[in-house]
């Protein structure tokens, strides 16, 4: 491994592995082929952006061309994949992007790796096992069963892998993880929205009664177990990476508002989201038999995250006063009305 591309590598994640490859490693050249959709932002990448083993390409992962022609250029040995559409209610309100980036867009970059015998890892998440009830955490060999557009559209991605592997010999690894959390991340996700909206004194909308549970990973950790996969993960495999323990979305809002020192009274109840998976809940023995281990709890992971936006307006300012303003009005003024 040496020239790794990184679709997907300008948003949230995708950046924080590009910063912690190029951090931990001298003799890797990252690529970075990432379209740029409103979720794309090439300030996550400033720290690297002189670095002369750093590179970055605007193109869509389902132009083959443009992914032929980036292979060529860079001669690429790897592709991890972190391109997706990512937020659930968008998803909701219109499924079609996740589609063509989840499902066409991991085909292309499967016949690409394959034409090239390249190494290839998928980034996927927990939602594809679906809601999970209590007492029980996903195995990696449980059957998938997605119940969102987002959620399905990722099922299909880890399918097709999973076929590339089988049917070609393709060297394929994925990791489903659970919602990261950290800096950089858009303010549409709960976390971010909510610890900006604090800082701001604005209303928090909470979906319906707040009790449902995610496992709320801080994104290092998470960057720390994909590095370890694509190192020493068995080909073929798919690894769970989270932190172990839930934690329900009161719980997660009073953490923020302590940390930010705001008033309790912010939270409104609002309308649930359609078909709103309760609980998820990962079972991690796998890849912490591969050596690894979480070095943030939740509670630790929801503080430092609200640090974070409080100390970096300069970073999230500007996207809220932006075309985050319209989504916003569309995905919230509705349910202001039916808050219990
Ligand atoms: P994000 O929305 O912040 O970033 C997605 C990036 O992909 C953006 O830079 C965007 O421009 C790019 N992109 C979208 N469509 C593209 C296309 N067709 N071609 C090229 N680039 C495209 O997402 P994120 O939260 O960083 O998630 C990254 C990956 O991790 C996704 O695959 C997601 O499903 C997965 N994941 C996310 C979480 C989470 O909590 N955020 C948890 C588990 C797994
Ligand atoms: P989100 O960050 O959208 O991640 P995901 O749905 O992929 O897990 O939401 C996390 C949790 O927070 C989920 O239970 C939905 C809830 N939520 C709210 O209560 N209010 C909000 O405004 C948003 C965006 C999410």
């Amino acid at each position: 491994m040496k020239n790794i591309i990184v679709t997907g590598g300008a948003g949230f994640i995708g950046a924080n592995f590009v910063l912690h490859m190029l951090n931990k490693y001298d003799d890797y050249n990252i690529i970075v082929y990432d379209k740029l959709t409103y979720a794309g932002n090439l300030d996550n990448l400033l720290d690297v952006k002189d670095d002369p083993r750093y590179a970055f390409v605007q193109g869509d992962i389902c132009d083959a061309e443009m992914v032929e022609a980036t292979i060529q250029k860079y001669d690429a040995d790897t592709i991890v994949n972190f391109a997706a559409e990512t937020h659930v209610d968008r998803s909701i309100m219109n499924p079609d992007a996740f589609i063509q980036t989840g499902v066409y867009g991991t085909y292309v970059l499967l016949e690409a790796a394959k034409k090239h015998g390249m190494r290839y890892h998928q980034i996927s998440t927990d939602e594809v096992y679906g809601h999970i009830p209590e007492g029980y955490s996903s195995v990696e060999t449980d059957k998938l069963d997605p119940r969102s557009p987002y959620a399905a559209s990722k099922a299909s991605g880890d399918l097709l892998v999973n076929a590339y592997f089988i049917t070609y010999g393709l060297p394929v690894t994925i990791t489903r993880g659970s919602n990261n959390i950290g800096p950089f991340q858009y303010p549409e996700k709960v976390v971010p929205l909510f610890a900006t909206n604090a800082i701001d004194e604005e209303p928090l909308p909470l979906y319906g009664d707040g009790r449902q549970m995610r496992e709320y990973q801080y994104v290092i950790d998470h960057c720390e177990a994909i590095d370890l996969v694509l190192h020493k993960g068995v080909l073929g495999e798919a690894y769970n990476i989270g932190t172990g323990e839930e934690m329900e979305n009161v719980e997660m809002v009073e953490i923020l508002l302590k940390t930010l020192n705001r008033p309790h009274d912010l939270i409104k109840h609002v309308k649930d989201r359609e078909g709103h998976d309760r609980r998820y809940s990962l079972n991690i023995d796998k890849i912490k038999a591969l050596g690894w281990v979480p070095r943030h709890t939740s509670a630790e992971a929801v503080e430092k995250t609200a640090v974070w936006y409080r100390e970096n307006e300069w970073w999230w300012r500007k996207i809220k006063s932006g075309a985050f303003k319209e989504y916003y009005e569309k995905q919230y003024g509705h349910r202001w009305q039916t808050e219990k």
